[in-house]
Parts: C-alpha cells; structure tokens; sequence
C-alpha cells in the first residue's frame, strides 16, 4: 500500500477506547491501571484476596503467604492485599497487579467500623498499586468516617491517577438484600468510586448492579462448597457483575490454584457452575 493512501486525511485515526462501564471519562492512567486489573477482552477480573489479615491476624490460609499464595500468583488477575504484605512476601518481579488495601485500624475484636485511611496514595504510588481499597461501613457505627475514608482517597486518587476500589461492609446487624447492596453500592458510587466490591445476594442482585454506574465485584465471604461458590460466582456475573474478589473460597478450598482456573473459566469464558466444577475435580 502506498504511503498516499497510509496518510490521507481521510483515513480515520484509529482509537481503541476501553469499556469498562463508568470509565470512559476518566484520565488515561487511570483506565490504564483499570485495565491491568479488568481483562480488556471481558470487562471482567479474578481478583484474589488475601488482605484479611489487617484485621483478623493470621486467618486460616493465610498463615504463610509465601507458602500458600505466592504460588497462585499466576493464576489470578490481581491480588487484593495489604502493603505490609507486599512488601515482606509478594515476589517484586511477580507481574499481578496489586489493588492495595488502604483503610484499617479496629481488631476483630473492637468496633470494625472506626476505620481510618491506612496508607497514603504516595506509598501507594509507591508501592505500584493498580488501585487502592477502602472499607465503606453503610449503616454503621461510624458511617460518615468511613465515607470519607473513601472520598479523601477518592480526591487524592485525582491527582495520582490511582483508581479507588470501595469495599461495601455488612456489619452483622445488617441484611444483605438488594434493597441494602444497592443503596451501599450506589453511594459508593456517587461519591466518587471507581470500582464497588459487594456481596451477592440470591434475590435481585442483578438490581444491584443495573443501578451502579461503575463497575461492581462480587465479595466471596465465607468458604462453601466448591460448587456452591462457583455457582454464587456463575449467578454474580450473569447479572451484571464485572468479575469477583474472593479469598477464603480460593485459598481454603483443596486445590486452591484448581479452583482458580475454575472461577477463571466462569468468569471469563462463562463456563457453567457443574462445568467448571467438573473441571475442579479433574484436577
Ligand atoms: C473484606 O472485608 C476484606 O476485603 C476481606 O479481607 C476479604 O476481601 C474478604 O474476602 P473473602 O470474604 O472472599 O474471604
């Protein structure tokens, strides 16, 4: 092809914009960090997450990081975890993106609400994180503090183009309906995040995420059976959900890099919960 018809005004300049729902508008580091975390080819993520110790100390699992996860490391879109552990035990040259949690202070044995931001967007910048998350208690003790736990990152997150993950926490006293995940998400949301992790919910979860205006990742919570949590997963982004964030359904399960690759195959290739389960147990 000549250089003439190559260079003509006429031909159009090729632009690929990434379509992550909400993001079309945000600065180009920003959807670039996004990206490393939601595969551009799906929309969608694996995210695992080990940062459960910021809290609750050694959860079962979690008890030699290096052990345990450094191995999963190549299975999974992104590893939500905590500064302190990236930078005791996450390999340096390991290439997953890290979405680093930014909010902690209370025990499990105090008021987990009365968060505070746990880390600066600098160390965070620091620290090459794709995105920073922050704990948001709708309906807690301390409520507004943990809002603008979440808005004060959300601000610094405009200046260092680290996008903001807003992690929507269920205190016990709580119900975990659609009416409830919807109103946490959506203010979440509107107060500046760029990504919301929820829990599922059997009834109208695909209201939940139909009326967030960014992108919504499914919580895992506590251990199921496997073909449990493949099916919760299955369900999640059937209705919208733009991938998962789960921990102990990944490292507490038998074969914790198998059940990886089975949640890998529901998320991103929409495999079947009893497809992806029977490629657990071919494992
Ligand atoms: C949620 O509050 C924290 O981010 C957890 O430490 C973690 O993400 C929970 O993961 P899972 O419930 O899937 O074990």
């Amino acid at each position: 092809m000549a250089d003439s018809d190559r260079f003509r005004p006429s031909v159009p300049p090729r632009f690929e914009p990434y379509p992550l729902k909400g993001s079309g508008a945000l600065d180009w580091g920003m959807q670039n960090r996004l990206a490393r975390v939601f595969r551009p080819a799906t929309g969608r993520t694996v995210m695992l997450a080990i940062d459960h110790g910021y809290f609750q100390g050694p959860t079962t699992g979690l008890e030699r990081v290096d052990l345990s996860i450094v191995p999963l490391l190549g299975h999974a879109d992104a590893l939500m975890t905590t500064r302190g552990m990236v930078r005791s035990t996450i390999p340096p040259a390991s290439v997953i993106p890290v979405v680093l949690r930014a909010s902690g202070g209370p025990s499990i044995l105090r008021e987990l609400s009365d968060e505070q931001i746990a880390v600066s967007m600098e160390d965070a910048a620091r620290i090459n994180a794709s995105a920073v998350a922050v704990q948001v208690f709708i309906g807690g003790e301390f409520e507004t503090q943990s809002v603008r736990n979440m808005t004060r990152l959300v601000d610094e997150s405009q200046r260092s183009g680290i996008p903001v993950l807003a992690v929507t926490a269920v205190g016990k006293e709580l119900t975990r309906d659609a009416r409830y995940l919807r109103l946490a998400t959506r203010i979440c949301a509107e107060l500046g995040a760029h990504v919301v992790k929820t829990y599922f919910c059997a009834e109208g979860f695909d209201t939940v995420t139909a009326a967030c205006p960014v992108p919504v990742v499914m919580a895992g919570g506590k251990k199921l059976p496997e073909l449990d949590a493949l099916t919760m997963a299955y369900r999640a982004v059937e209705e919208g959900a733009a991938g998962v964030d789960m921990g102990r359904n990944i490292f507490q399960s038998d074969d914790p890099v198998a059940m990886m690759r089975a949640i890998g195959a529901v998320v991103h290739q929409s495999a079947k919960p009893q497809a992806a389960f029977d490629q657990f147990l071919r494992r």
